[in-house]
């Protein structure tokens, strides 16, 4: 398994947020006190689709776990309206109050899809909640914006991520100080992708030595 795989979040806290309010908000989403359609969007790799498929697994619980998915917007075609449909009515049945499915890059949906998604939200929005990540959020629609809470995942920072990574090594079975981690951070440029490889690289230089 990649590392990067190895190390996913698996709950809400080990997602890396570093602005509190945001933080709140997506809690909420997580918790299903809030339940709006939600657009994470902000630069590449700061965790959105990681993000919106945290809260989504944790708004359905155990219980929904096969009937819940990602779909990417490159890939997305007309009959996955159909199979969202069909995932809502099993996430009903198994007991959840508003069912939800997350689409990464909504951006990337061809210009007739996205009219269908806005349609599929204003008719279906009762039942079902979509969290949507772009990283291109220019490219959507004003009338598509307003459809969502947008929420921004903005570039990290080493100091944000540190704990995450100082948690990450731990698992690891490594134990560093955060000054030497912050010398391995040195080109990081806040690409949760680049913390994996330079974690990565930490453990098989020191499993070499
Ligand atoms: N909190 C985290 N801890 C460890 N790894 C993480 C965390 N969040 C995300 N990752 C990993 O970092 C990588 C990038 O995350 P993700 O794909 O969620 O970013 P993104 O913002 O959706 O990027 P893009 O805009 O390119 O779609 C993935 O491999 C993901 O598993
Ligand atoms: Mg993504």
């Amino acid at each position: 398994m990649k590392f990067a795989d190895k190390h996913a979040p698996r709950s809400f806290d080990d997602l890396v947020i570093e602005n509190e309010d945001i933080r709140r908000r997506l809690k909420q989403y997580a918790d299903g006190i809030r339940s709006k359609h939600l657009l994470i969007y902000g630069p590449t790799g700061t965790g959105k689709s990681a993000a919106a498929r945290v809260i989504m697994e944790a708004r359905c619980g155990l219980e929904c776990a096969e009937f819940i998915q990602s779909f990417e917007g490159s890939q997305f075609t007309v009959a996955d309206f159909e199979r969202m449909m069909t995932d809502w009515n099993w996430q009903l049945i198994k007991g959840a109050k508003i069912a939800v499915t997350v689409i990464n890059e909504v951006d990337l949906l061809s210009a007739p899809l996205r009219e269908k998604l806005k349609s599929f939200m204003d008719e279906k929005g009762h039942i079902g909640q979509i969290i949507a990540t772009t990283n291109n959020l220019h490219a959507l629609s004003v009338t598509m914006q307003r459809r969502f809470d947008k929420v921004e995942l903005p570039t990290l920072t080493f100091d944000g991520c540190l704990e995450r990574a100082q948690r990450i090594l731990e698992a690891e079975g490594i134990e560093m100080s955060d000054g030497d981690l912050r010398y391995h951070f040195e080109d990081f440029e806040g690409e949760l992708d680049d913390m994996a490889s330079i974690l990565e690289d930490i453990v098989l230089e020191t499993s070499d030595q």
